[in-house]
């Protein structure tokens, strides 16, 4: 596939070799290229010899599987290719694929806290080096960025995409493909991206893991589509469709996304990952009745490579020889997929990834280390600070700490955590004491749970053991300060954690307060994956530091941002809601005719009843040591035509005392339009970084793309007509003005 920078002449090449080889394969050999397994055999081990693992291994010798995942580390990586390499018949080298989400072996953030940093090129950097580590492990392939907008906490992978905003999920999806896929797919430190899930898996209904998605037309293409698209852009090399159904149709068996949209619209040249056994998966959704007719609808609609269902490796010879398949579908399905290995490659040497030195000198290096501590200092959002309680003083504080999450060296790995060891993040109590002029007192107050990967039953933190809460209660009186971290441990959010309650888990809230009665100099470190429920934290407590699941280097970015070494500059990416029951909530929603409360009182306008229609903190929303202030907002021109632009400026002025950085955020309304539009739409936004005292211009460029959209005539395209235009520091406080698209 040509991508970014896959030269003219090398896609040539490449395309020639494809065919050549696609002409030396049986129909089985080509079945064979769109299966994956699952790692399947300890490879230090003695070979398979019972179970599912016999016909794996088999498969592997005879030259019928195209890929593997969840098999990692140079030695078992080297040992699966040299089988397929050196036994089969035409050593056809594997790609291997795995959840670099976000990072390997040295985390980074958890994806919806490196979004909170909207700082594109810090993630752009941290996507390199969890492909720089994972490359060196022998991985070729992440099954990232998933680039799902969600509107949604309680589905718990939020915390694994960029957020409820389209267009700031387009620009980080970029910046992960970048980082991934770098300059050079065959350089040995890139790996092939993968767009997820397509599509509409973040719509599920009540935010609950795999289920129904029912998404209008205009939805799909103005809120769900764009991430997407821009991934296509992109040259991302592979998309992954979803568990979840599309208006009756599994994304999987879904001719229309696959084919329709992406293949035919976008021009997409990559190969198409089913999720895990979603192919098979459409018999229970009521869509195939056996899988020969789930593999024929997936293949139909353009799925290309089949995630451990064994359907196709079963199925698809068979429906091609008696006719139902066309064997035009299977060519193309392996022409996309050989492509890409020959992009990374792997044809030119299948052990470039199986260096044993390179690996041990790479895996968490300096580079990788400072990176993913930037990268975690910038996702922090500060959420409250009240009479200036925050940054810390250095010295002579009596400061308690309490909460199991602070000293917790695993939580902050989050549910993703590749190959990650266990307990290895800095933790918020190491952070600190790089600190030694204040004195720090620890007690736990209530247990965590330990979580796991796949249990339910230890998801909670603790509901029931109120023992730890009187010695928490007792270090926190007569301390100048105390630091409460609370929030969710890791595995309470990502895949199949979806929850209906936001509030702080387990008995954290009735430590919370009981430890606000002896002490009010509280400041809350909100350590979790999901916008959280905290209405009752933000009335009472004075500081409140977003810090999600930092990765490996947590602690020490906490205590860096507590103590004022790094001054926040973190928006949120996602709506914080009052209640469960504002959700979904979020800032881009549509006027209704009923917007405002009538002056006589009367019920009948848009709202609840027993509380308001605000949220909590809004999309945008994060706060700074310092204080900045907006004016002098100008329009070049107040009007303009198609190919034309015009340039909006303002002025942004550092008003405190520390040096800060702003992440500026312009929106856009079209006033009226052939559908209705929202009452806002993120279209820029900048980093800048000023002095105290200091201000400068900031300038944004306005054209007929930016306010093009999904019409009434099913086109991509802008309306002539009246728009107001909003630029602010979130997506509530804003300075605005006028402007026209004119004909
Ligand atoms: C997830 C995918 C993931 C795949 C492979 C599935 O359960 O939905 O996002 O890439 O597993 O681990």
């Amino acid at each position: 596939m040509p991508g970014l920078n896959t030269s003219k002449s090398m896609s040539e090449t490449i395309s020639k070799r494809v065919d050549s080889l696609l002409l030396q394969m049986s129909l089985r050999e080509k079945v064979g290229q769109m299966n994956q397994y699952n790692g399947f055999w300890d490879v230090t081990g003695p070979l398979p010899s019972e179970g599912e693992s016999v016909k794996k291994y088999k498969d592997l010798k005879d030259g019928l599987v195209g890929s593997m995942l969840n098999v990692t580390g140079v030695p078992e990586v080297m040992r699966l290719q040299k089988i397929a390499v050196e036994e089969s018949r035409l050593g056809i080298p594997l790609i291997i694929g795995y959840d670099v989400i976000h990072g390997f072996k040295t985390l980074s953030p958890i994806p919806l806290a490196e979004s909170a940093s909207w700082d594109v090129d810090m993630i752009r950097k941290s996507a390199e080096v969890a492909a720089t580590e994972a490359a060196a492990c022998g991985i070729n392939w992440t099954f990232a960025p998933m680039v799902d907008v969600s509107r949604d906490p309680r589905w718990g992978r939020v915390m694994e995409g960029a957020g409820e905003d389209p267009f700031l999920g387009s620009k980080i999806a970029i910046a992960r493909i970048r980082g991934f896929q770098g300059e050079e797919l065959s350089s040995i430190n890139t790996i092939a991206a993968c767009a997820k899930h397509f599509a509409g898996s973040g719509f599920s209904e009540a935010g609950k893991e795999y289920n129904t998605t029912d998404i209008s037309e205009s939805l799909l293409h103005n809120v769900v589509f764009p991430p997407f698209k821009a991934a296509v852009k992109a040259g991302v090399k592979t998309f992954m469709n979803g568990f979840n159904e599309l208006n009756g149709i599994p994304t999987t068996g879904n001719a229309f996304l696959q084919r329709t949209i992406l293949k035919e619209n976008w021009g997409f040249k990559g190969f198409v990952v089913s999720d895990w056994c979603s192919i098979g998966e459409m018999i229970p959704h009521g869509y195939a009745k056996d899988k020969s007719a789930a593999s024929n609808s997936a293949i139909q609609a353009g799925s290309d490579m089949d995630m451990e269902s064994y359907c196709y490796i079963d199925n698809l010879e068979k429906l091609v020889l008696s006719g139902k398949v066309d064997e035009a579908l299977i060519n193309d399905a392996v022409k996309r997929i050989l492509t890409v290995k020959f992009e990374l490659g792997l044809f030119d040497n299948p052990y470039k990834y199986c260096d044993i030195t390179r690996e041990k000198k790479v895996v968490g290096n300096k580079v990788i280390t400072e990176t993913v501590l930037e990268m975690a200092k910038k996702s922090i959002v500060l959420l409250k600070n009240e009479g200036h309680l925050l940054p810390l003083r250095k010295k002579g504080l009596n400061i308690a700490v309490i909460g199991a999450l602070a000293k917790d060296k695993d939580s902050p790995l989050g549910s993703w955590r590749a190959k990650a060891t266990e307990n290895s993040a800095v933790s918020v109590l190491e952070g600190l004491s790089a600190y030694k002029g204040n004195n720090v007192t620890y007690a736990k107050g209530i247990s965590l749970i330990k979580g796991s990967a796949t249990f339910v039953s230890e998801l909670e933190i603790n509901t029931t053991d109120r023992s730890g809460i009187k010695e928490a209660v007792s270090i926190a009186k007569n301390k100048d300060i105390v630091l409460m971290v609370l929030g969710e441990h890791a595995f309470q959010t990502g895949e199949g954690r979806s929850r209906t309650s936001l509030d702080l888990p387990g008995l954290q809230q009735e430590l919370l307060e009981e430890v606000y009665k002896v002490n009010k100099n509280i400041v809350l470190v909100l350590m979790n994956g999901r916008p959280l429920t905290i209405n009752w934290a933000d009335q009472q407590i004075p500081a409140i530091l977003e810090v999600w699941h930092l990765g490996s280097q947590s602690g020490n970015a906490i205590a860096q941002v507590l103590y004022g070494d790094y001054n926040p500059s973190g928006k949120l990416p996602i709506t914080f809601p009052k209640s469960v029951g504002q959700i979904p909530v979020y800032y881009n929603h549509k006027n209704t005719g009923r917007p405002t409360k009538p002056s006589n009182d009367l019920v009948f306008w848009s709202h609840y009843s027993d509380q308001d229609n605000t949220p909590l903190y809004p999309f945008g929303y994060g706060l700074s040591y310092t204080s900045f202030k907006y004016d002098q907002l100008k329009l070049s021109r107040d009007a303009f035509t198609k190919r034309e632009s015009i340039k909006v400026s303002v002025r942004l002025t550092n008003t405190g005392n520390y040096k800060g950085t702003e992440v500026v955020q312009m929106y856009i309304r079209d006033i009226f339009a052939s559908i209705t539009r929202p009452v806002k739409e993120l279209k820029g936004f900048q980093l800048v970084s000023l002095n105290p005292g200091m201000s400068k211009q900031i300038e944004f460029t306005i054209d007929e793309e930016l306010i093009s959209f999904y019409t009434a005539n099913q086109k991509w395209e802008a309306e002539t007509g009246d728009f107001e235009l909003m630029i602010g520091g979130d997506s509530v406080k804003t300075v605005s003005i006028l402007f026209s698209f004119i004909d």
